[in-house]
Parts: C-alpha cells; sequence; structure tokens
C-alpha cells in the first residue's frame, strides 16, 4: 500500500524523535517551594507529601545550595508561624526579624544568585486561616491590601527578589507596586497568582502550614469569595488582564495538571512569563500511586512537568524540582 504521508517516519528511532520533540523541560524552568519553621538543625517530614519538609534557617540555606548546584535558579518560601504570633491582621509577617525576613537575608547571603520568591498572603498568619483581615465576619479587600503592601515593603527591605502574592484581592497587585516604587525597590517583581481557582488540591499544602480556614462561628471555612470558581474559564483572563494592567512581572495559573486548558488560553492571550503551580494535592496523588507501584515515579514527574510547559508555562512551581532536576542532570 502507497501511503504518501506516515507519521510513523518521525518516530522510528530516540534520535529522529530528539530531532524533533517540540518541547525541552529544563532546570531553568523549575521552581521549588519550601516550608521553613523556627529551630536550629531541625528537620519535620510533612506526611501528605512524601519527600518533602520542613526546615529551619540553617537546613533551609543548605538545601539551597544544593538546590542551586542541580540548576534550580529559584525558591518560593512559605512560612510556618508559631500560633502564638497569629492575630486577624498578619502583623508578624511585616516583623523586620520574622521568620520570613530572617530566611531571606538568610539564602541571599549564602547562594546570592538563587532567585528568593517569598509567599506574599495573611494565612500562615492569620489566626483565621485567611488570607485577608477579617471585619465584620468578611474577608475585608482593602484594609488586607493595606497589610499586603506593608508585608511586601518588609519583604523586599529584606532582600526578595520576585514577591509571589498568592491571596487574590482585587488591586493588590496595583497597591504593591506603588509601594515598592515609593519605597526604592523599583527592581523588586511581582509575580502576581492571577488565575488562583478555590482548589480542593491544596489540602496537603494546608496541612504543612497548619493554614487552613479554622472553624469560627459565621467566618466561611472555605477561600470562595476570593478565590476563582473552578466552573469558569473566561473569568481567568479578565484576571489576568486586570494584573497585567496592574503591573504584574509574570503572572501564575494555579492548580496546574486539571487546570492546562487555562494555562494555553492564557498563553495565547499574553505574552508576559506565565508561572504555573503543580499544587500539593497533585504531588500528593503523584506519589501515592508511585508508592504504591501504580504509576513510575521519574517517568510520570518528568512527563507531568514537560506537559505544564507544553501547554504554555515558562516555569514550573513544583514540589518535585529537585527530583525532576536530578533526573534532568542525568539524562
Ligand atoms: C495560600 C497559599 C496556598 C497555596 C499557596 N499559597 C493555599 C491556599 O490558597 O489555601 C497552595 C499551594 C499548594 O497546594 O501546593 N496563600
Amino acid at each position: 500500500m502507497i501511503l504518501y504521508s506516515r507519521n510513523r517516519r518521525l518516530r522510528t528511532s530516540a534520535s529522529i524523535r530528539a530531532l524533533v520533540q517540540q518541547t525541552v523541560l529544563t532546570t531553568n524552568d523549575l521552581v521549588m517551594p519550601v516550608f521553613v519553621m523556627e529551630g536550629e538543625n531541625t528537620k519535620e517530614a510533612i506526611a501528605s507529601m512524601p519527600g518533602i519538609f520542613r526546615r529551619s534557617i540553617d537546613l533551609t540555606v543548605q538545601e539551597c545550595r544544593e538546590l542551586f548546584s542541580l540548576g534550580i535558579k529559584a525558591v518560593n518560601l512559605y512560612m510556618k508561624v508559631p500560633e502564638n504570633l497569629k492575630d486577624n491582621k498578619g502583623t508578624e509577617s511585616w516583623n523586620p526579624d520574622g521568620l520570613m525576613q530572617r530566611t531571606i537575608k538568610a539564602i541571599k547571603d549564602a547562594v546570592p544568585d538563587m532567585v528568593v520568591m517569598p509567599d506574599v498572603a495573611l494565612d500562615p498568619y492569620s489566626i483565621y486561616g485567611h488570607d485577608g483581615i477579617i471585619t465584620n465576619g468578611k474577608v475585608d479587600n482593602d484594609a488586607t491590601n493595606d497589610a499586603l503592601v506593608t508585608m511586601s515593603i518588609s519583604l523586599a527591605d529584606a532582600g526578595a527578589d520576585i514577591l509571589a502574592p498568592s491571596d487574590m484581592m482585587d488591586g493588590r497587585v496595583a497597591a504593591m507596586r506603588e509601594g515598592l516604587e515609593e519605597n526604592g525597590h523599583t527592581d523588586v517583581g511581582i509575580l502576581s497568582y492571577a488565575a488562583k481557582y478555590a482548589s480542593s488540591f491544596y489540602g496537603p499544602f494546608r496541612s504543612a502550614l497548619d493554614s487552613a480556614p479554622k472553624d469560627f462561628a459565621d467566618i466561611p471555612t472555605d477561600k470562595k469569595t476570593y478565590q476563582m470558581d473552578f466552573h469558569n474559564s473566561r473569568e481567568a483572563l479578565d484576571e489576568v488582564y486586570k494584573d497585567v494592567a496592574e503591573g504584574a512581572d509574570i503572572i501564575m495559573i494555579k492548580p496546574g495538571m486539571p487546570y492546562l486548558d487555562i494555562v494555553a488560553k492564557v498563553r495565547e492571550a499574553i505574552d508576559l512569563p506565565i508561572a504555573v503551580y503543580n499544587v500539593s494535592g497533585e504531588y500528593a496523588m503523584l506519589k501515592a500511586a508511585a508508592q504504591n507501584g501504580w504509576l513510575d515515579n521519574d517517568r510520570a514527574i518528568l512527563e507531568s512537568l514537560t506537559c505544564i510547559k507544553r501547554a504554555g508555562a515558562d516555569m514550573i512551581f513544583t514540589y518535585a524540582a529537585k527530583e525532576a532536576a536530578v533526573l534532568l542532570n542525568n539524562q
């Protein structure tokens, strides 16, 4: 039979397949989220995220050295805030000697070329476990923005390179940009979580930081009044355009794997770099299956991260960053 077109011709050998490969994952694409806690020379495993730990600052610095030597150029920071330092306003988040501020300084001192991206949100600092200040039982948008600006300036003062607001308040990118410009932090970037959905896939992360919304009468125990509804797609573009107009440098879409349609759509619409968050629940699912022998861990990691890049991500926040870097370096 004469078949003029046979797609299989270009799949006949590994070398030909390499020649026509369209998406190539590299360690430059990876951002490692790290969890930090008080203490010295200690680390605690996070049960729902096999292989992931909370570490004291000294061990976090050591980990950053290792990550950088593997080719990972950015870390995203999350703090386990002691209960007695939590309040409604998240006051501890702008303490110049707070855990986050000390962590940023320590990493920048030890590994100056590591891009340090602290999370900007009140939930780990909030007695209510919300990303905002509660006023009359509701998450108060504008009061929260004021707090986020104060926090942002404090993190920039500590040496942060790029701030990553994950709170989903309206107008916070513009407010943060103004605060940074007015305080001389013109080169500190903003990676905005523009399309962040209210997702069940954040469960393991919230248990890692003990940051889930707490059960208080008359206060919502979910984040649906600020994070997006997963039934919606066009709304993501609206969120993204607004954050671009407010001065975001990088746009984040979150979660990752179940939301790649959104990633592809945003990729078509804007030219700023796009970050995608392969969140804790996605990591937990993969690890659970791999531990049971139901999935090949290494191949599943590289495939999922490559597919996120194929959909349009310029960088991927993933708990598998270190493992992926080792695999990529050994390829
Ligand atoms: C909170 C925040 C969350 C994550 C990053 N920042 C959880 C939430 O919104 O409740 C989730 C990350 C993950 O699940 O890996 N500001």
